[in-house]
């Protein structure tokens, strides 16, 4: 089944090569516009591999592109409004090159309600498919080439369809690598409409995953995140009984020298073998990123998180008794229905307690069709505005009380290569601190130790040793 997916997207990959070597003098250029989470950036990048084996050339630059995919996000409000913003500026390019062919995908169309608003309000829009489909997307464009019949199919979203292995996959970095280990999630947290449009959870067969993982180290890899919703359920539907923590030691054996990161981890389900495994794995970044949410009890029980305060602060405490470096970040909610000017200072509380490295503070935002629309909001969008700022205020603080700490420290940067401003040398720690040095260009793709005499905001400065 899943055999007879792949040989008929690559099937079709070949169909289109052929029209674009007859239609084209010279190569045909693609432009793949991402917005929101790794998952759509991983999944953005198969879609640029297939458009390379149809012929195209990747572009960035918008008015030479004679195909054009944003890849769209749902996971806000603002997310979705950005996506249409764009979408409708494309529309004077179509004007200007009819035979532009313009599509979108990704988790904001995969919703019923933006596929249609696409199909009645976007007509230069002449391609729109979900998530959990990207095997199709050959099959989709050539059937439009075929027959300049507009295609928006979104049946494949929120399915819980095979994982199909083998597409052809554009990196867009040989040295980061982006590595999907599940799909979709299970959680239903009351805010979140991901579910809705990623399906349920599916894990890849650990075989796939730490081939590819061989694959990437033997190619340069220095960096590989394992991504999905919740990496901390991997294996839960397969039954070779190989789970998230067996499956980092297995990547972990992996021989040379490199970096494993994974996210995003659900609290309720990070266990103390994943702990265990991760301070035993020494390739293992010291980095978990353990979205909290709020800190309010109430409020977690209305989000249908699955854990309290004093859970996550026991899973913090022994994180950091097993790995005492380890940096820590999360993601935060402000202003979920029903959250009062309390229960937000339980939040601060948290993070006054816990100490991230980093956050990443959201607004509530309503999604459609999930069951915290249907919760009374009654705090002011400028009251929740005014909160926010409080917390951003208390996270500076002990940002800056953090950064100053690494000052006189060492740590092991890999080298991404040199800002162009400032000549100076970039990359991150393990810890996952984003790092400038001095240095020359050579250094670029290699870890160097680097001692700690300076910050900047959230950037790190300081001079390599040796
Ligand atoms: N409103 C605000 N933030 C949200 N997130 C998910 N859904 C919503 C929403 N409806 C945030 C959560 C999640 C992160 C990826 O996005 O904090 O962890
Ligand atoms: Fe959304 Fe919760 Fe699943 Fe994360 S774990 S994707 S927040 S439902």
């Amino acid at each position: 089944m899943k055999n007879i997916e792949l040989s008929k997207a690559l099937d079709y990959i070949d169909r289109i090569h052929e029209i674009v070597l007859q239609k084209y003098d010279t190569q045909p250029k693609a432009l793949v516009r991402t917005f929101g989470c790794q998952q759509n950036v991983s999944d953005s990048e198969y879609i640029k591999g297939m458009l390379e084996k149809m012929g195209y050339v990747l572009t960035e630059e918008v008015d030479k592109a004679d195909f054009i995919l944003y890849n769209t996000c749902a996971v806000r409000e603002h997310a979705e409004d950005r996506a249409f913003g764009n979408i409708g500026a494309l529309k004077a390019y179509k004007e200007k090159n009819p035979d532009l062919i313009i599509a979108m995908c990704g988790c904001m169309v995969s919703q019923p309600a933006a596929a249609e608003k696409i199909k009645n309000s976007y007509p230069y829009v002449s391609l729109a498919f979900g998530t959990n489909m990207l095997e199709r997307f050959p099959e989709m464009l050539y059937k439009f080439m075929r027959n300049r019949k507009r295609v928006i199919d979104i049946s494949g979203a929120a399915a819980a369809g095979d994982i199909v292995e083998g597409l052809p996959r554009h990196r867009d970095s040989s040295l980061k690598a982006w590595l999907p280990i599940m799909y979709g999630c299970n959680n239903f947290c009351t805010y979140c409409v991901v579910p809705l449009v990623r399906g349920r959870e599916r894990s890849r067969d650990y075989k796939s995953v730490v081939a590819e993982a061989e694959e990437l180290v033997a190619s340069g890899a220095k960096d590989i995140t394992l991504l999905g919703q919740n990496v901390n359920s991997y294996g839960k539907g397969n039954s070779d009984g190989v789970y998230f923590p067996e499956l980092l030691r297995m990547i972990n054996d992996i021989k040379g020298d490199f970096r494993i990161r994974f996210m995003t981890s659900h609290p309720k389900d990070c266990s103390d073998e994943l702990l265990k495994a991760m301070s035993e794995c020494s390739k293992v970044a010291r980095h978990l990123h353990l979205p909290f949410q709020s800190g309010s009890d109430r409020i977690l029980k209305a989000m249908n998180r699955h854990y309290t305060s004093s859970d996550y602060l026991t899973l913090v405490e022994k994180a950091r008794s097993l790995m005492p470096d380890i940096s820590l970040t999360s993601d935060i909610i402000v202003g979920f229905p029903g959250e009062e000017y309390e229960d937000f200072l339980k939040t601060v509380d948290i993070i006054k307690k816990v100490r991230f490295s980093m956050l990443f503070t959201f607004i509530y935002s309503k999604r459609n069709n999930t069951p915290a629309a249907k919760m009374e909001d009654k705090i002011s969008e400028a009251e929740k505005g005014r909160w926010f700022d409080e917390l951003l205020h208390e996270q500076e603080i002990i940002s800056d009380e953090i950064m100053s700490g690494f000052i006189g420290k060492e740590l092991r940067v890999l080298c991404e290569g040199v800002k162009p401003k400032t000549n100076l040398l970039y990359g991150r720690a393990g810890n996952n601190m984003s790092v400038t040095f001095s240095g020359g260009e050579e250094c670029t793709s290699k870890f160097v130790n680097v001692k700690i005499t300076d910050f900047n905001h959230t950037v790190l400065k300081g001079e390599p040793i040796n």
